[in-house]
């Protein structure tokens, strides 16, 4: 059978229908460059350990980089009884170098310990892309905030009005979390620094080969201390997969909330036209595509974290063909952060703010009354209180139809005798952002610390 990698104890060729079942090349070609770079990698410890002479090894590297351009310009493809990438480049090897020496180069490696270092390749190299990625979008929110410094809007809790609080520290809530992601990144980038090569299918090789210097030769500052955990482990991928759901989780938190301010009754965002669509019926329509795909590609990102979590349950050591399910999930991860971040950030650097409109709904919905309670505090009432008082205060207003400051001197003064006319000072929700003045709060001058904090973390990513 033409590029089967055993035949030896076969009588025959695998069935058609095996061969369909077994085939990943329509996924894992994507791996074809780590491939090779492993294979210069394991020829150079064969010709250390002398089983390559330096002829050999020259013509091995030499035949290597000739596959290595057919592969970049195509000439190179997998067929269909190729089973992997590696039963491919192998039988490529063979025609350039020829069986004899095309032979020698699988002599201590194993598919089970390549695609292990591959697949931590992979992921080395995304949390590279994906960090970029979070980090521009990061920066996009922290210009807006910049841009808002003052503007006020109602907070929410349980979407209900709450509290008034600044734009700005409401887009920065949403910056944290990212950081937090850059943050679990480069945490993983650390303990995917291990090359399992040199492992062999789980239990290591007879042939004295360097893993150390295949490690460093791939990039890697270490090798796997176990042969068995650095062949049939797949944590790290888990770890990625969860990584990569929490960004889409992140996103789609913010993704809501843009759709929810873009809705007429609301009216705090106008959408860019260019990061927005239209309707084939409705011609008035301007939708929020880009929110509505990162909400949905949000429950994408959390099923390959899900799927790939089922697969490795209970899976018994060493490796185990199911580990090949490892990659679509891995690889469909990545291109879906890929393709979301870049369009995400378009839309929020051409964000358009109504800070108007919101400013005016700041105050609606009794959003002050902490206020009121806390400036009882202030004259020495109890804050229990202080927040009945304050509470008496919202049930006349309500009951009267109108805001706690269109209140009369008289309302005050008979719901409590603490509620003097100064307590008008903290009605209104300019003074009610910038007395939240301590760390982490609303208040503008805080904001800016917090942005400036935001950047000094950013920038060190
Ligand atoms: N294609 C396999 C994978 O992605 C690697 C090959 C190991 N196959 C095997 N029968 N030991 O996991």
């Amino acid at each position: 059978e033409a590029g089967a990698l055993w035949g030896g104890r076969f009588a025959g060729g695998p069935s058609p229908e095996l061969q369909r079942l077994s085939c990943s090349t329509h996924f894992d070609w994507a791996f074809a460059g780590y491939d090779l770079a492993g294979s210069r990698a394991h020829a150079r410890a064969l010709h250390t350990a002398g089983y390559l002479d330096e002829h050999e090894y020259q013509g091995m590297i030499a035949a290597l980089t000739e596959l290595g351009e057919r592969v970049a310009d195509g000439t190179f493809v997998p067929t269909p009884s190729d089973e992997d990438v590696h039963s491919a480049l192998e039988r490529g090897l063979m025609e350039i170098a020829g069986p004899e020496l095309g032979g020698k180069l699988r002599a201590g490696r194993s598919r089970n310990d390549q695609i292990a270092t591959f697949m931590r390749m992979c992921l080395r190299d995304a949390i590279v892309s994906i960090r970029g990625l979070v980090a521009e979008l990061v920066n996009a929110i922290g210009e807006q905030a910049e841009a808002h410094m003052d503007v006020i809007m109602p907070g929410r809790t349980h979407l209900q009005s709450a509290q008034p609080v600044t734009l700005a520290h409401q887009l920065l809530a949403h910056a944290w979390p990212l950081v937090r992601d850059l943050s679990r990144l480069s945490d993983l980038e650390q303990r995917l620094d291990e090359s399992p090569y040199g492992a062999g299918a789980l239990a290591g090789s007879t042939l004295g080969l360097d893993a150390m210097q295949v490690a460093g030769d791939l990039g890697f500052s270490t090798s796997s201390p176990n042969s068995i955990d650095g062949t049939a482990s797949r944590d790290l991928a888990a770890e990625f997969a969860f990584v990569t759901a929490q960004i889409g989780i992140d996103l789609s938190r913010f993704a809501e909330e843009i759709i929810i301010w873009n809705t007429k009754e609301f009216g705090f965002v106008t959408l860019h036209d260019s990061w927005s669509t239209g309707s084939s019926i409705m011609p008035q329509k301007k939708n929020p595509d880009i929110a509505e795909l990162a909400r949905g590609k949000s429950g994408r990102l959390i099923g390959n974290l899900t799927g790939l979590l089922a697969t490795l349950k209970a899976l018994p050591l060493a490796y185990n063909r199911d580990l090949q399910e490892d990659k679509e999930p891995i690889l469909d991860s990545i291109a879906t952060l890929e393709v979301l971040l870049p369009a995400f950030t378009g839309m929020v650097c051409t964000l358009t703010f109504h800070g108007e409109r919101m400013t005016e709904l700041a105050p609606k919905g009794f959003s002050l009354a902490t206020d009121v309670a806390e400036w009882l505090v202030k004259h020495r009432v109890p804050f229990r209180d202080a927040h009945e008082i304050s509470g008496t205060l919202v049930r006349r207003a309500e009951e009267r139809g109108v805001e706690l400051d269109e209140l009369s001197d008289e309302d005050f003064a008979e719901v409590s005798s603490h509620l003097t006319p100064e307590v008008r000072s903290v009605l209104t929700v300019q003074g009610s952002v910038a007395t939240r003045n301590g760390r982490g709060g609303t208040a503008p001058v805080r904001v800016r610390e917090q942005l400036a904090e935001l950047r000094a973390r950013v920038g060190g990513f």
